[in-house]
C-alpha cells in the first residue's frame, strides 16, 4: 500500500463528465466504477451504470488508490444550496479518514454559502461523520421506507 494516498490531495480528482484523467483510465471506466461502487454499498433506488453517471447532474469527486476508485462523493447543484450526496468509501478502506477527505473537497468546490446532506437515521457512522464535520440536523423527513435527517452547514 502506498503511503502517499492518504494524505496525497493529489489523488482526489473530480468533475468526471469533464476532465480527462492522467492515470490510464478513461471517464468511462472511472463512471463504471463509481457505479459499481453506489450500487454495491448505498441503497439508491436508481440501478447505477457508467452512462447514468456520465449523464448525471451530479459533479463526482473521487479517491484513487492506483487504478482503483476506492471512494466518491457527489456534489448537486440545486436552487438555495448544493447538496452533498453518494457518499461510499470500499469498506477495506473505511475509518482512514476517505471519508471526511471527500466531503471536504465537495464542501469547498461549491460556490455556495452552505451545503446540506440527507443521512438515513439509522446510518449511524455516516451521521458521526457529519457531525464531526460541523453538519447539523435541521430537519427530519419521514418516507415509506426509511426516515431521514437533513443537515446542513454554512461553510
Ligand atoms: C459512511 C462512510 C462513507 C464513512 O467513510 P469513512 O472513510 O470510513 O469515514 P472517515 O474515516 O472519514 O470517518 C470520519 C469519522 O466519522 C465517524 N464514523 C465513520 N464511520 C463510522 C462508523 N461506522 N461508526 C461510527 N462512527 C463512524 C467517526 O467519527 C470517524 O472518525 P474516527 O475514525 O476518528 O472515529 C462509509 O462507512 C461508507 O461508505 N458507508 C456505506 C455507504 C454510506 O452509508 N454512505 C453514506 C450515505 S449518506
Amino acid at each position: 500500500m502506498k503511503s502517499t494516498l492518504w494524505n496525497d490531495w493529489q489523488n482526489t480528482l473530480y468533475s468526471v463528465p469533464t476532465h480527462k484523467f492522467d492515470n490510464g483510465l478513461t471517464e468511462y471506466q472511472i463512471a463504471g466504477q463509481i457505479a459499481d461502487l453506489l450500487n454495491s454499498y448505498n441503497h439508491l433506488k436508481t440501478k447505477h451504470t457508467p452512462s447514468t453517471i456520465l449523464s448525471d447532474k451530479v459533479k463526482y469527486f473521487i479517491e484513487l488508490y492506483g487504478q482503483d476508485v476506492i471512494g466518491c462523493v457527489g456534489l448537486l447543484y440545486e436552487l438555495a444550496l448544493d447538496k452533498i450526496c453518494h457518499l461510499t468509501i470500499k469498506p477495506e478502506f473505511r475509518r482512514k479518514g476517505f471519508g471526511r477527505k471527500l466531503i471536504y473537497r465537495a464542501k469547498e468546490f461549491s460556490q455556495r454559502s452552505a451545503v446540506y446532506m440527507s443521512i438515513r437515521e439509522d446510518n449511524i457512522g455516516s451521521l458521526n461523520l457529519a457531525t464531526s464535520l460541523g453538519f447539523r440536523a435541521i430537519a427530519y423527513k419521514r418516507t415509506n421506507d426509511y426516515n431521514l435527517l437533513i443537515l446542513f452547514m454554512e461553510k
